[in-house]
């Protein structure tokens, strides 16, 4: 008998009350690690993770995740696997579906990962895409509830490049409620929408009266040919001090990193008060822990 295998491709293939119970039980995981308690949740339990970009945090968090929980997480690098050597992701995902318990894949066109989902019998997990990076949303919301709780009816601002993050951004205002404001230069805005989303090419717009204001880098991993052009058309885009002033007093900054200093944002904005990114960028690892604990366990 066949069961209906659970993904996570994007933020939305969660319920709003699905998210919120993840990021509960997140925060239950986070307290009884700070209090030096590790709970075998994932006892025995093996994750592969196959990566055809780079990461720092995705890796070590999904695997620091796995070994606190008593499993254990397998790195794939696509150089190194038979993926370099043509196998294709629908023989990836059944011969790894024999073998682990999910899978986790960060790689380039999100049809490849759709394509993983298709062909797994175990959890597809979105460890970025070109288009979706909800693993990191999450994270970004367990943040904003650890610090300010519910972001039903407030404001967000994005700011910069309609990339993978913003995507998930307007999937999670989507989901949660809150308003979106993207502030992107015209030709580099999202085609996606939301009910709560609004587009402005203003970045002042964005951020005025905003709770949260988030930025990304401005050329993302695969696009680096375009880095330098990219740089004239983003630098009004810049989260400085003069901007974020525009903001609530209380407003956070958040910034999925890694950051790029005088780009994206000004040293003195990553390094200031508002800033929240080291704590978010922590919460990778607590947000995994309970996605893995939810699609393997209880799916
Ligand atoms: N934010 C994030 O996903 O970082 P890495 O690219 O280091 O995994
Ligand atoms: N938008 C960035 C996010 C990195 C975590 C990228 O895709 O490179």
């Amino acid at each position: 008998m066949s069961k209906l295998t659970r993904h996570f491709l994007r933020l939305d293939d969660l319920s709003r009350d699905e998210v919120v119970l993840i990021i509960e039980r997140a925060i239950e995981l986070k307290a009884s690690r700070a209090n030096g308690q590790r709970s075998s949740i994932l006892e025995n339990k093996t994750l592969a993770m196959i990566f055809e970009k780079s990461s720092t945090r995705t890796r070590v968090s999904f695997e620091a995740a796995m070994t606190e929980t008593g499993g254990k997480a397998i790195f794939l690098s696509s150089s190194e696997s038979q993926l370099a050597r043509g196998e294709p992701p629908e023989d990836t995902a059944r011969v790894l579906s024999e073998m682990t318990d999910a899978i986790m894949v960060r790689t380039f066109e999100h049809e490849i990962l759709n394509t993983y989902a298709e062909y797994a019998s175990v959890p597809i997990i979105n460890g970025l895409t070109n288009d979706f990076h909800p693993c990191q949303v999450l994270a970004d919301l367990l943040t904003w509830f650890e610090l300010r709780g519910d972001i039903e009816g407030k404001k967000v601002a994005w700011v910069g490049d309609g990339n993978n993050m913003c995507n998930s951004y307007i999937n999670a205002s989507t989901l949660m409620g809150f308003e979106l404001v993207i502030a992107s230069p015209s030709g580099y805005e999202t085609e996606l929408g939301g009910e709560w989303v609004r587009k402005t090419t203003s970045a002042k717009d964005a951020v005025e009266g905003a709770d949260l204001v988030v930025t990304d880098v401005w050329a993302s991993m695969g696009q680096e040919d375009e880095a330098e052009h990219r740089q004239s058309v983003f630098k009004p885009y810049q989260v400085d001090e003069k901007l974020m002033s525009l903001a609530r007093a209380d407003a956070l900054f958040m910034h999925c990193l890694p950051a790029h200093r005088g780009e994206e944002v000004t040293k003195q904005v990553i390094e200031g008060n508002s800033s929240v990114v080291w704590a978010e960028a922590g919460n990778r690892l607590h947000a995994q822990k309970a996605l893995l604990e939810f699609l393997i366990n209880y799916n």
